[in-house]
């Protein structure tokens, strides 16, 4: 089978949150670097999702089992919500957008420091998130020490906190997905040989301080990339094929030289100036041909 299809015929399945790191603009280069065949496919740092959306676009998950992992438990209760209960969700969006205001963004964004936010049940709570990932800035998500939501609102004119049609696809998407809310780790109870597992976690540092890798409390720096290489070459001897992205740096490739390392182009955002923009080269190892 033939991956090398033109992507932009086929965007119907969209990631619903903007994510940091996310893959949409490198999807072109990623795709034909997969396998070609696999059994059931994984992606453990799932952020905004956006190879699985692609893959289920383009019709290569059809009657394989899918399994979505990723630590931030708000991001994963989302992901819950939309499969199981989108019209809701779709409803409270549309009451949040008609209400949104900075003073509604933060009493919304203070939500989490009350005791009782988890009793607000999972519905509100995915609304929260979504409403404060298209309103806050630059659709950052990031917690302070005690775990509290800490991004300041956004500057947009028009924000678009309800997209109908995408929640509603993304549920038909994720029908069949099993989604959790756990390490990267446990993937290795789930996987057989020949499945697919993508690996995108928080990138390692190009400078000390110029990455974002505080995606939830749970930092992602030397020790926490090297005990990832440990679970690559695992799943590479059980014959699983592993492709994983990360930052073109000399700690990466010098970890994963033994493997199959791709250099792909990517226009990526990382300062909050714009003088942050531009090419930046990032890595894929893949651990075969
Ligand atoms: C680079 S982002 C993934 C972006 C995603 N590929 C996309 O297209 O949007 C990394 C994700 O890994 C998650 N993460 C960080 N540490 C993790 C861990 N130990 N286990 C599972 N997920 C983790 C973060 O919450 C974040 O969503």
């Amino acid at each position: 089978m033939t991956v090398a299809i033109n992507q932009t015929n086929f965007t119907k399945y969209q990631p619903f949150v903007k994510w940091v790191g996310g893959k949409r603009g490198l999807l072109s280069q990623i795709i034909p670097l997969i396998p070609k065949e696999f059994n059931n496919y994984f992606e453990p740092f799932v952020g905004g999702g956006a190879l699985f959306f692609e893959l289920y676009s383009l019709g290569l998950l059809k009657d394989k089992n899918v399994y979505l992992f990723d630590i931030n438990t708000e991001l994963i209760n989302t992901y819950n919500v939309v499969k199981n209960n989108p019209t809701e969700l779709i409803k409270n969006l549309k009451e949040f957008k008609a209400k949104h205001s900075k003073e509604f963004y933060y009493d919304v964004r203070a939500w989490d420091r009350e005791e009782g936010f988890s009793k607000r049940g999972d519905t509100l709570r995915a609304t929260r998130f979504i409403y404060l990932n298209k309103t806050c800035f630059n659709g950052l998500y990031r917690v302070n020490s005690k775990g509290y939501y800490n991004v300041p609102i956004g500057s947009y004119k028009n924000p678009n906190i309800c997209d109908e049609l995408v929640i509603y696809n993304a549920s038909e998407a994720l029908q069949k997905a099993t989604i959790l809310n756990a390490s990267y780790k446990d993937v290795i109870l789930h996987v057989k040989k020949n499945d697919f597992v993508y690996f995108d976690p928080p990138y390692y540092p190009l400078t000390p301080t110029s990455s974002f890798t505080s995606y939830s409390e749970f930092n992602f720096l030397d020790k926490e990339q090297i005990e990832l290489f440990e679970v690559f070459k695992k799943l590479n001897k059980k014959d699983v094929f592993v492709v994983h992205s990360n930052s073109d740096t000399e700690f990466i490739k010098n970890l994963y030289g033994e493997f199959h390392i791709e250099e792909i182009q990517a226009n990526r955002f990382i300062n909050s100036k714009s003088s942050g923009r531009g090419k930046i080269s990032e890595i894929l190892v893949r651990s075969c041909l």
